[in-house]
Formats: C-alpha cells, sequence, structure tokens
C-alpha cells in the first residue's frame, strides 16, 4: 500500500494545526522529536506524533535526498515548523539533543541508531522487527536498561482494540484450552521478473544506506521499502509480517519463549532478484502447546477464509484474529460465532496513535511501555530463530534464559554477524 498523501492529511491535519494542547489547565509540554529514517512508515508515526500535539518535529534524518524532500512535503500541511534535515544520525543527535527519537531504518539499521539515541538521553520508538540478528536486541535492551530509557517497539497491534479484546477473550478461556497455534500470511503473486543493478540515484549516499551490512550495487528493487526481501537487510515475510503474529503467541502465553524451533525455507515460485524464502514453514515447540508460522509469496485464493493472521485452536472452539477482519470466534459444535470488527486509523490502516500515546505516558510516568523494548527483542527473536533454523537446515534448542542454542556452536555463530567497517556490532 502506497501512503497517500490525501490520507495522511485526513487524519492528522485538523488537530495538529489546533492550539497547543492543554491538560489539566496547563499547557501540555511539547517533545523535542527526531525522525531516523524519514520514509514510508517513519512519516506514518510522525503524522500520529504531531497529531498528538505534544510533539514538535525538529529533524528529520535520511540517507537519501529524495526522501528527506518527500517528508518535509508531508509536513508541510500539519505543522508550520520546518525539520532540521541531517543523513547522518550521530551529527543529528549531537547537535538537536531530542527527547524522543523515532527510528523507521530498515531492519538492518535498526539497531546502531536506537542505541546511539539512548546514549544520547533520549526516549526511542522503534520500529519492528527490532533487529537484524539476536544479540543486537540483546545491546538494545542492555542500553535501554542502562541508560533507564523509554523504549517502545512499534507492534501496534498491541493497542488495536479487536487484538486486544481477542486476547482477552483467550485469556479467559473463551476458546478453552489450546493446544495448537497456527500463524501464517498468503500473498497473491507469481515468478516476477529480475530487475538489473542501476546507476545510485543522485542524493543517496547508497553505501550508508548499506552501513553495517555488506556492500552491494544499488537496486531500485532494494530501496525504498523492498528491502524486506533481501535477506543482509532484512528476514523476509518471517521478519516482516511474521513478528506481528508471533508477538501475538507470546503475548498470550505466560511462557517466554520457545524451547525448540525447526524450520524449512524455500524458493519455489519467485524468479526475480529478491531473496527471501518465497514458501516458509516453522515449527516453535513451547512447554503447553505447538504453534507454527506459514507463509507463501503466491497461490493467494479464495478457499481459505483468512489471507494472515493467527489462529488459536482450543478444547471450545477456535480463534481466528486479523486485520482487516477483525477477531472470530468459531465454537466447537453448536453456539454463536462472536466477532469484532477492527478499529483501525488511516493512513494505511493501523493503530498507532494508540501505540504512541501510551509512549507519551510512560515517558512522564518513566514505566514500562506496553510494547516495551524486552518484548520486542523476545517476539523478534522467535522470528530470527525461524530463520535461523531455515539457514542451518535442522531444528535447534532454544534456552531463552541464557539467549543460546543448545549443543550447536555452529548455529550459535548466526545470533550476530561481522559488520562492514566503520560500523561495530554492538555488545
Ligand atoms: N509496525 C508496522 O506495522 C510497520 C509497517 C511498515 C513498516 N514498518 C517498519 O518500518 C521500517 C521502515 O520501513 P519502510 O517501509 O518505511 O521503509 P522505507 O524504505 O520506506 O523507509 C526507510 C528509510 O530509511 C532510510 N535509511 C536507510 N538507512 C538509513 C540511515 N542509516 N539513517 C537514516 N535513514 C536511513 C531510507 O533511505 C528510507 O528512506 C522497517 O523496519 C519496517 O519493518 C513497520
Amino acid at each position: 500500500m502506497n501512503l497517500k498523501r490525501r490520507d495522511f492529511l485526513k487524519t492528522t491535519t485538523a488537530s495538529t494545526l489546533a492550539a497547543p494542547f492543554i491538560l489539566n489547565g496547563q499547557k501540555a509540554k511539547m517533545y523535542k522529536t527526531a525522525v531516523i529514517g524519514a520514509g514510508w512508515w517513519g512519516m506514518n508515526i510522525a503524522g500520529a506524533a504531531l497529531a498528538s500535539r505534544q510533539c514538535k518535529i525538529t529533524a528529520l534524518c535520511d540517507v537519501d535526498d529524495h526522501q528527506l524532500a518527500v517528508a518535509q512535503e508531508k509536513m508541510r500541511p500539519l505543522t508550520s515548523d520546518v525539520a532540521r534535515q541531517y543523513k547522518d544520525y550521530r551529527e543529528l543527535l549531537q547537535k538537536e539533543k531530542p527527547e524522543i527519537v523515532i527510528v523507521a531504518t530498515p531492519d538492518h539499521w535498526h539497531a546502531l541508531p536506537t542505541i546511539a539515541a539512548i546514549e544520547a538521553g533520549a526516549d526511542v520508538y522503534v520500529e519492528k522487527p527490532i533487529c537484524h540478528t539476536i544479540y543486537e536486541g540483546r545491546a538494545m535492551v542492555k542500553a535501554a536498561r542502562e541508560h533507564e530509557r523509554v523504549v517502545q517497539v512499534g507492534l501496534h497491534r498491541r493497542t488495536s482494540p479487536h487484538n486486544m479484546s481477542a486476547i482477552q477473550f483467550l485469556k479467559q478461556g473463551g476458546a478453552g484450552e489450546i493446544g495448537m497455534i497456527r500463524s501464517f500470511v498468503h500473498h497473491d503473486g507469481g515468478p516476477g521478473r529480475a530487475t538489473p543493478d542501476s546507476e545510485i540515484p543522485a542524493g543517496l549516499d547508497w553505501d550508508f544506506w548499506c552501513g553495517p551490512a555488506p556492500y552491494r550495487p544499488y537496486n531500485s528493487k532494494i530501496h525504498p521499502r523492498g528491502f524486506r526481501s533481501f535477506l543482509d537487510f532484512a528476514n523476509g515475510q518471517l521478519g516482516d509480517w511474521g513478528i506481528h503474529w508471533l508477538d501475538h503467541i507470546l503475548w498470550w502465553t505466560e511462557e517466554k519463549y520457545p524451547k525448540s524451533v525447526h524450520s524449512v525455507a524455500a524458493r519455489h515460485i519467485l524468479q526475480d532478484n529478491t531473496e527471501a524464502p518465497d514458501t516458509q514453514v516453522v515449527h516453535f515447540e513451547f512447554q503447553d502447546f505447538i504453534a507454527t508460522w506459514e507463509s507463501r509469496r503466491y497461490g493467494g485464493n479464495a478457499a481459505e477464509k483468512h489471507e494472515l493472521g493467527i489462529y488459536f485452536y482450543g478444547t471450545l472452539g477456535t480463534v481466528h484474529i486479523g486485520w482487516h477482519d477483525g477477531w472470530t470466534f468459531y465454537p466447537v459444535r453448536n453456539g454463536a460465532i462472536v466477532h469484532e470488527p477492527p478499529q483501525l486509523h488511516e493512513p494505511d490502516q493501523q493503530n498507532i496513535p494508540e501505540l504512541w500515546a501510551n509512549f507519551l505516558t510512560c515517558i512522564e510516568s518513566r514505566e514500562k511501555p506496553i510494547c516495551d523494548i524486552e518484548i520486542g527483542h523476545r517476539s523478534t527473536t522467535m522470528s530470527l530463530l525461524g530463520m535461523l533454523s531455515a539457514k542451518v537446515g535442522r531444528s535447534i534448542a532454544w534456552d531463552g534464559e541464557q539467549q543460546i542454542i543448545l549443543h550447536d556452536p555452529e548455529a550459535n555463530q548466526y545470533l550476530k554477524r561481522d559488520y562492514r567497517a566503520p560500523w561495530s556490532y554492538p555488545l
């Protein structure tokens, strides 16, 4: 879905151009807010920040001048303030000293700016998946705790009314005892075509964009937005969509992590120049239940009722939690189907404003937010363990307390990776 300027304005203009927010008769605090990664989703979050009327976007940072220009243009109708522009987040942090930083770069660029912003004293809203390899996430949690910063992860479904009430229904035993969970995303599509590498567009610092990941020639399929399907920069469908639904499993259960993970992944259909699997299945074994993830980038159909989401199979019935289709309880035998539609915001049907409101409340109270970095780390870890098992081609036994794979030195190597100079892997 493309960010439509019309939709962006529809939700944000009126409130952000209004007078400053008055709380208990007092002018509410305005937080100096910076965006690192001013692309599609970064500017959706910026829209919610402005709409809260407690944030002033003082600086935008992107390694691509074109993205910066588009971002500035999107902000124009929302605020009379003009954000200063940066290409290097380190310079932004040093000069601007923001109180809040939004990190919405591609996944391989989440860890370093988040940790740098935390060390510079900012509270951070970082996008999911929080990292590209698991030990980056561990370092992000450590930095947040050492510097006592509020770090919210962009898993906005944790504040979606329908996702919240579905989890409450499950926790209250509405579907009975759950023995199995199935999460999935199926897309329509076909083999596609390869896009050749091309000249680096003017104004894009491609070397900086690749950053700690291996350098490769520019390809328009990668940037903007296409990085999801390239494994040096992201983790395919499992890292992109999977984390939203795997997060529901950890939200519902008292267990903190799976004890073993097994995945198979392949490219059976796609013939374009992307790299991520087009077909993947992951099994997660927990103490009290088994969960699976399935993704497919072809074969969309009307036979399967839902194209994405998660099913919880219980002794009293099955709950499906989705996106546009809300949540539904299908009882085992006779009995009423329960359904709740979603309550989503434009643009792009999300619940960022609710998540942002919780972030601001926690910045004030210094409590952990609803999608605290540790929650994001655990859910991201589930996605990344799935990719890791597929990579080594065998089951892995996970010790979530120590964050190590048991009895498998080769697999443990992939919990981190070498960074390209001059960048250093965070510890
Ligand atoms: N929570 C959600 O539902 C949701 C939805 C969409 C995207 N996202 C996440 O948001 C992130 C961004 O995705 P997107 O679709 O907006 O991608 P995008 O390509 O539109 O935007 C990313 C921007 O980051 C910039 N960038 C790259 N390296 C940078 C660096 N070192 N410093 C500053 N800028 C840099 C790129 O030039 C680009 O403009 C991803 O992690 C994605 O998973 C989350």
